[in-house]
């Protein structure tokens, strides 16, 4: 059914959705903002410390670049680079370093956040953007670094975190920018752009900048603001997008390196053996990329634990398909396909989470995600123990099934394909590993050029 050479299944189904991208999809309008800010809420939750950083830095950076007169496209990039522009952090403890008030020059997140989303074709002019969002004015000698060119957009860029940074929200809004503005002011043209400052100057007239700026609803404010740049996704930038979150997602520790993409070419094969309507079948892929999605507000300390955890450390990570759900349920268009997504911890039996679903609640598509999920993670590594054989693997799968937890129907459809199952799981991964060995090693070429021992 699937090609009679073993090993040939994944570029059979990588075909089998190029050509179904080829004859067009029935596919929903996804706004690339939309995602961008659902990225953004949910790497935020790391810690209450970052309450809506990556919101108020998007936020202030699209005023500022209204302000300089940057065109539209300029102010939308700005508002893009803003919502994501700390997500090259991987742990909570490089976060909370990126909200010291202290100047160095090129961060290593940034760099990260520049590798990543520069594979992405929507967004190369904002991975340049991101690269320097660290780099001060005429200290870093201001327009070129080493013989590149840097990006004005990045002097704004900064210049909107560190003002995020100094806020104290608690305080009156009008004053507080005040305060924070003579601070600043002391750092130009040294650290700030004279240009931006000027900028953040005139918009001291508007009250209602900093009024929106401190608002609890900021994402509601900037959903308003940003509406008419509501850009769709094309089937195959949502693929690309959808595979880029996952690298920033499973890149963050070498245990989870290959596990959305596993789990993602387990659920397309066996949403295709169930018969998945073609539509339905692409969507379902995309959004199995992002069934961890909610991992970006655990930290990374907590999922790379090697002892066991406390009960405290078990409820945080049970968390995450919940921040799966309420960051993809956000885009108005995703609602149900983030269900197939944040499902995948339920179990039939109703003991799962966080829903506490049973049986008939749990939809087909949720319950191909749980068993994909479950048999991708008994195949990998894990801090505290190795990948299990394949009869380890089919003992703990059967005994889940007859414990009414996975679905009988499904694992009997996965055991009797398993072979060519396996092999595509395996594929998909290497693929992964060749992904996450060329990102490290370009990391590495990074370090030796920037940062010379
Ligand atoms: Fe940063
Ligand atoms: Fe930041
Ligand atoms: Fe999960």
């Amino acid at each position: 059914m699937f090609g009679d050479e073993r090993g040939c299944c994944f570029l059979v189904f990588s075909s089998f959705l190029e050509e179904e991208l080829d004859e067009g999809l029935d596919f929903p309008a996804i706004p690339l903002f939309d995602l961008l800010l659902c990225l953004a809420e949910v790497v935020d939750l790391v810690s209450p410390r970052l309450f809506d950083h990556h919101l108020k830095v998007g936020y202030l950076a699209y005023r500022l670049g209204e302000a300089m007169g940057f065109p539209e496209r300029g102010q939308e990039q700005l508002l893009f680079a803003g919502l994501i522009h700390d997500s090259g952090a991987f742990s909570l403890k490089e976060r909370l370093e990126a909200l010291e008030f202290e100047f160095s020059n090129l961060h290593y997140h940034a760099f990260v956040a520049h590798l990543l989303f520069k594979e992405f074709s929507f967004l190369p002019e904002i991975s340049r953007i991101l690269l320097f969002h660290h780099l001060p004015w005429e200290g870093g000698k201001g327009s070129y670094w080493q013989g590149d060119r840097v990006p004005l957009e990045s002097h704004v860029l900064h210049f909107a975190d560190r003002l995020s940074i100094l806020f104290k929200a608690d305080n009156e809004p009008l004053e507080e920018v005040r305060r924070v503005g003579e601070i600043l002011r002391e750092h130009v043209p040294e650290i700030f752009h004279p240009e931006v400052f000027e900028a953040f100057s005139s918009l001291l007239a508007r009250d209602y900048v900093w009024f929106d700026f401190s608002s609890r609803d900021l994402h509601r404010i900037i959903l308003e603001n940003a509406s008419p740049q509501k850009k769709c996704v094309n089937p195959s930038d949502f693929l690309a997008l959808v595979k880029l979150v996952s690298h920033l997602i499973d890149f963050r520790s070498p245990f989870t390196v290959t596990h959305s993409a596993g789990v993602a070419q387990v659920a397309l094969f066996l949403s295709k053996l169930v018969g998945l309507e073609k539509n339905k079948r692409f969507l379902f892929f995309g959004i199995t990329f992002l069934h961890d999605l909610g991992k970006l507000a655990i930290p990374l300390e907590i999922l790379e634990k090697a002892g066991p955890l406390t009960q405290k450390e078990h409820n945080i990570v049970r968390s995450h398909p919940y921040y799966t759900y309420r960051a993809l349920a956000s885009v108005p268009s995703l609602r149900v396909p983030a269900r197939w997504a944040a499902e995948h911890h339920e179990r039939l039996n109703g003991g799962g989470y966080p829903f506490g679903l049973k049986g008939e609640e749990i939809s087909l598509e949720s319950r191909i995600v749980a068993v994909a999920d479950v048999f991708v993670a008994l195949c990998e590594d894990r801090p505290y123990r190795k990948g299990l054989s394949r009869a380890e693997v089919k003992e703990i799968l059967g005994r889940l099934a007859s414990e009414g937890n996975l679905d009988e129907s499904l694992i009997s459809l996965l055991f009797e394909n398993l072979d060519e199952i396996d092999e595509t799981r395996k594929i998909a991964q290497e693929e992964a590993v060749r992904e996450y060995q060329m990102f490290r090693s370009r990391l590495k070429d990074f370090r030796n050029k920037f940062f010379p021992k």
